[in-house]
């Protein structure tokens, strides 16, 4: 059996090796992302594993099967990088990975909290011995509403995680967990963004997900709403955010993905031209904090994509079918 992995940094190849030793495979490393141009690395493997990075389209999957590999696992929870439809059309098997949702909760409410305490121009000032308080006043989170949307597995860790801050909170989702009705409220959408101080994404990119954030939902919401994005930066209209930002609307912003973060994000770009306006003029506002894709990366979650990914591989190779598979139905 052997697998083609794609997109491998060196921190996640030590859990490559960790399961070499306990199963029956071969593994071939590859640090590009799989395209047309590093696809042919893969002849002879039966599955592949990528990151998000790697879009699969319509032409990698027809070239897959004319390689005759069957199956791709993605290292990631989204899959929004993988023509699904068009795989399950002709005949490829997909599967996607998960990880503890506690590394991405426990980011969401750091980001909140340095938003609602303007953590990044305090830690600017103290920079260049600037001790001032004025502006940095914050708001405690015990007396905010924080709206939730979304209540998958990450939502709900945020929701956990925010019992002990005191705050009033609010959720929207289409599916309505019990559970989570003794630590929330369940609202709809429009009184989610009338009533929340501090708004968080929690919810996978889908047709009708893309640019939920936008010039009207903005306008509903209330004057200086602190935004969390750590889920999928195309949830968001860039420029009807930056937009209220420059209104004043939104208080603050706190967002570890970003529109067309796509070849930016996860590289050394240091000393090239980077074309992304929206992104270099955003970043340089004081009540916009940004990183670069982070909030899923601990150890215990990189060891469980590696693992997730190469473990329903081996599970489609030898029986057709994985745990971890994702149709587009
Ligand atoms: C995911 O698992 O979906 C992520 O967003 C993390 C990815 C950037 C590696």
């Amino acid at each position: 059996m052997k697998i083609a992995a794609y997109d491998v940094r060196e921190d996640e190849k030590i859990y490559f090796e960790e399961i070499i030793k306990q199963l029956d495979l071969e593994i071939v490393y590859i640090d590009e992302i799989l395209s047309m141009d590093t696809i042919e690395l893969a002849k002879n493997c039966d599955g592949v594993s990528i990151l998000g990075h790697s879009q699969i389209d319509s032409t990698i999957l027809n070239k897959l099967k004319d390689l005759n590999i069957k199956y791709i696992s993605t290292r990631t929870v989204g899959y929004n990088h993988i023509d699904l439809e068009y795989a399950n059309k002709i005949g490829i098997k997909v599967s996607n990975s998960n990880y503890p949702p506690s590394g991405v909760a426990e980011y969401t409410v750091m980001l909140m909290l340095m938003s609602s305490r303007n953590y990044k121009q305090a830690m600017f000032r103290g920079n260049v011995n600037d001790y001032s308080l004025a502006g940095l006043r914050g708001k405690e989170i015990k007396d905010l509403t924080v709206g939730v949307i979304g209540s998958g597995k990450i939502g709900c860790a945020v929701i956990d995680i925010l019992q002990g801050f005191g705050c009033k909170i609010i959720v929207y989702d289409k599916f309505i967990k019990e559970e989570i009705k003794l630590k929330a409220e369940y609202v709809d959408l429009e009184t989610l963004y009338k009533d929340s101080d501090v708004i968080t994404l929690h919810t996978p990119l889908l047709k009708e997900t893309y640019h939920m954030i936008n010039k009207e939902t903005i306008n509903k919401m209330k004057d200086g709403v602190i935004l969390i994005n750590c889920a999928r930066g195309e949830l968001m209209d860039i420029e009807a955010v930056i937009e209220g930002i420059e209104e004043k609307k939104i208080g603050a912003l706190g967002l570890d993905v970003i529109e067309n973060e796509e070849g930016i994000y996860h590289k050394d770009r240091r000393t090239d031209i980077l074309i992304n306006r929206q992104m270099a003029y955003i970043r340089q506002f004081p009540n916009v904090t940004m990183t670069q894709h982070i909030a899923f990366y601990t150890d215990t979650a990189v060891k469980s994509m590696v693992t997730c990914s190469v473990k329903s591989l081996v599970d489609f190779i030898n029986t057709g079918k994985s745990e971890l598979e994702i149709t587009n139905n």
